[in-house]
């Protein structure tokens, strides 16, 4: 069976484009591959500065995949920092990359781009994710469009150290990317993130929820006016939660004058909100068992040293650290 890994970094809540984008799609691979999942909470320093909101958050992404239907027995979920064999190979990539190339990063570009203050982890970012990818042999990287780039660059690492010391040391990932769902909206329309300030959190209670939908983007149309969502920000987000013969009716009731956005985005909030409150009231329960997330994380923590402990060995005597 091929190996699958993903990782969703552990800064604030996970919103609907994470699920969408990447926790529900890793989910479904579950049948066709063995799947690895951890949480990326090193990658998370290049901008976290709260531990005690680092720790709440750990344990809601935990129970979100478990919610969501992760099989921990079958397959494995851990914690980054709980893999320390990660920033060993991360440093032995770094000595082997030139830095050139590493300045050819989008995210780092963008960020150098927008004067942000740019720490060395921020830099270091895609050294530190191909050391995740490479450490567990994955034949599958499901990622988003965004991170395409850090995942073809693990594969270019990968192969200049098999280059060096030989054939087969490291396994070249291939990026899998989900078509249909490659960029989520968020409330104004443009790419649903965190630091657009545009997302809707997955596990909002309903209210939240209600108010977040309401607040969605939409132009100032006059209610009894002839309206279409085709090509709007209402209408894309629509997509993603309705199903088409839905889009269609409440398109021609829009063409037809007379119904308002208010009326349409309290449809949409109901439609979202019977899809999501399954899950709400699953995660609900888990989030309360903190025993219990404790220990899937233990148990992933010494399943993925087994497996990280071989490829780093293999690493290791390559090198010729193993004497
Ligand atoms: N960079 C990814 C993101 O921001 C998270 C991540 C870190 C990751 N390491 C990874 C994803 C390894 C896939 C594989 O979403």
């Amino acid at each position: 069976m091929k190996r699958a890994l993903t990782g969703i970094k552990t800064t604030g809540s996970i919103h609907i484009a994470n699920y969408l984008g990447a926790i529900k799609p890793a989910i479904e691979l579950q049948e066709e591959y063995e799947c690895l999942y951890f949480l990326a909470d090193l990658h998370s320093f290049t901008t976290v500065r709260n531990p005690e909101e680092l720790k709440r958050d750990t344990l809601d992404q935990v129970a979100i995949w478990i919610a969501s239907g992760l099989n921990h027995k079958k397959n494995l979920l851990y914690r980054q920092s709980d893999v320390s064999h990660v920033t060993e190979l991360a440093w032995y990539l770094a000595c082997h990359t030139g830095v050139g190339f590493m300045e050819k990063a989008h995210a780092y570009k963008d960020a150098c781009a927008k004067n942000k203050d740019v720490n060395v982890g921020l830099f270091y970012y895609p050294i530190l994710m191909a050391a995740d990818i490479l450490l567990f042999d994955a034949d599958v990287v499901p990622v988003g469009k965004d991170q395409k780039q850090h995942v073809e660059m693990a594969r270019d690492m990968a192969g200049s150290i098999n280059a060096i010391y030989g054939e087969g040391i490291l396994k070249l990932p291939e990026v899998k990317i989900k078509e249909d769902v490659m960029t989520i909206p968020g409330l104004d329309g443009q790419k649903m993130s965190k630091s657009y300030n545009n997302t809707i959190e997955l596990m909002l209670p309903e209210k939240k929820l209600r108010k977040k939908i309401m607040s969605l983007t939409t132009d100032s149309t006059g209610l009894e006016e002839a309206k279409s969502m085709k090509d709007t920000t209402f209408g894309n987000f629509y997509n993603l939660f309705g199903t088409k013969d839905q889009f269609n009716d409440l398109e021609k009731r829009l063409n037809a004058g007379g119904l308002g956005w208010g009326h349409a985005k309290e449809e949409l909030f109901e439609i979202i909100n019977i899809q999501i409150t399954p899950l709400r009231e699953k995660y609900e329960e888990i989030r309360k068992d903190e025993a219990f997330l404790k220990e899937v994380l233990a148990n992933g923590k010494n399943r993925a040293l087994e497996i990280s402990n071989k490829t780093l060995n293999r690493v290791r005597t390559a090198l010729g650290v193993q004497i």
